[in-house]
């Protein structure tokens, strides 16, 4: 058993040198698509037709083999970086092969770019609740930085919010704070894990391969197991996230919205 206390950072770096998969999906979490102009969505939805729809549906709404791509959320990626990953490599033993290897990276973006603008990102609609008493609450009582990054603020225990308004609308966002764990993606799934020596670690499931597993637990400590040395171990597929419906008004939850609706990379 090994316990890596490093600094975060450091951490990060090692994680993401050392195994490839959701390690490197989360370390690339901060790359933004630096194509999103209205010309690369353009773009996007021409390669789109040309190579995607067959599978897809021209609208990108699902079609025989392909499934919906306009609802918001991919069951293998949450962030634009894993997208990109997903496009660009296919998914294994799938029929979703990925691009072809003459693809550029600017092709790609503007692949992720049209399929952000599919959903969430259309219209904007009105929300009732005061963005800033909701940004107050969110760094303040809220305490919800411990888990999540706004612009590379915050913590790694949950998605990084920077643009949540373009992925999700104000009544998905509501019910995200009131019922976290009625979908959890699998990246976010945890362990509860009990070495030979007695000592049980419960935290997010950073990597698992074959012998070993890592898990970041609630104060940050990576932990480095050999699978051998486990006496148990158990899969959580709830999420970390408490619910909120409980703990906040009304009208603190009609804030809150406003302010992650209001998350939007239209204005940076
Ligand atoms: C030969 C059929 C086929 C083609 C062509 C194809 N896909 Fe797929 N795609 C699939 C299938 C099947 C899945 C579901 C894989 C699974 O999860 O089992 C998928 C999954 C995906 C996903 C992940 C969906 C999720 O919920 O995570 C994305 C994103 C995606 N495709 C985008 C594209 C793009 C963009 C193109 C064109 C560059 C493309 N696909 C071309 C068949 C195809
Ligand atoms: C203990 C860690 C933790 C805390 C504290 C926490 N969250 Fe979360 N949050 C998560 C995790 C993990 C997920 C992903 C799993 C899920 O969907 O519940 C998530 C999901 C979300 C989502 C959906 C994100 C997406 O990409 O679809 C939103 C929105 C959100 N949280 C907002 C908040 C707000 C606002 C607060 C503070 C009031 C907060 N969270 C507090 C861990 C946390």
């Amino acid at each position: 058993m090994l316990l890596e206390n490093l600094h975060l950072g450091a951490m990060w770096a090692l994680v993401a040198g050392l195994t490839g998969g959701l390690a490197t999906g989360l370390s690339a979490q901060e790359q933004a698509n630096p194509f999103t102009a209205a010309i690369d969505v353009q773009a996007g939805r021409r390669m789109f037709t040309r190579q995607c729809s067959v599978c897809h549906g021209v609208r990108a709404t699902g079609g025989d083999i392909g499934p919906d791509l306009t609802t918001g959320e991919f069951e293998h990626a949450s962030t634009d970086a894993a997208l990109f990953s997903v496009i660009s490599d296919g998914i294994p033993d799938t029929p979703m092969a990925g691009l072809n290897r003459n693809r550029t990276d600017q092709a790609v973006w503007q692949i992720v770019a049209y399929l952000r603008s599919l959903s969430g990102g259309g219209e904007r609609v009105a929300v009732t609740g005061d963005a800033s008493a909701g940004e107050r609450l969110y760094l303040g009582a809220g305490n919800c930085s411990s888990c999540h990054r706004i612009d590379s603020e915050g913590g790694r225990h949950g998605p990084d919010l920077s643009t949540i308004g373009d992925r999700r609308s104000p009544e998905q966002l509501l019910s995200d704070l009131v019922d976290p764990d009625e979908r959890v993606q699998t990246a976010w799934w945890r362990m509860r894990v009990t070495h030979l020596d007695g000592t049980r670690v419960e935290g997010l499931r950073m990597n698992e391969g074959t012998y070993s597993v890592r898990i970041l637990d609630a104060d940050d400590n990576l932990w480095s197991f050999m699978k051998r040395d486990l006496r148990d171990s158990e899969r959580i597929e709830t999420s970390s996230m408490p619910a909120y419906g409980a703990t906040l008004t009304d009208g603190q939850l009609e804030d809150l919205v406003a302010y992650l609706y209001g998350l939007s990379r239209r204005d940076r």
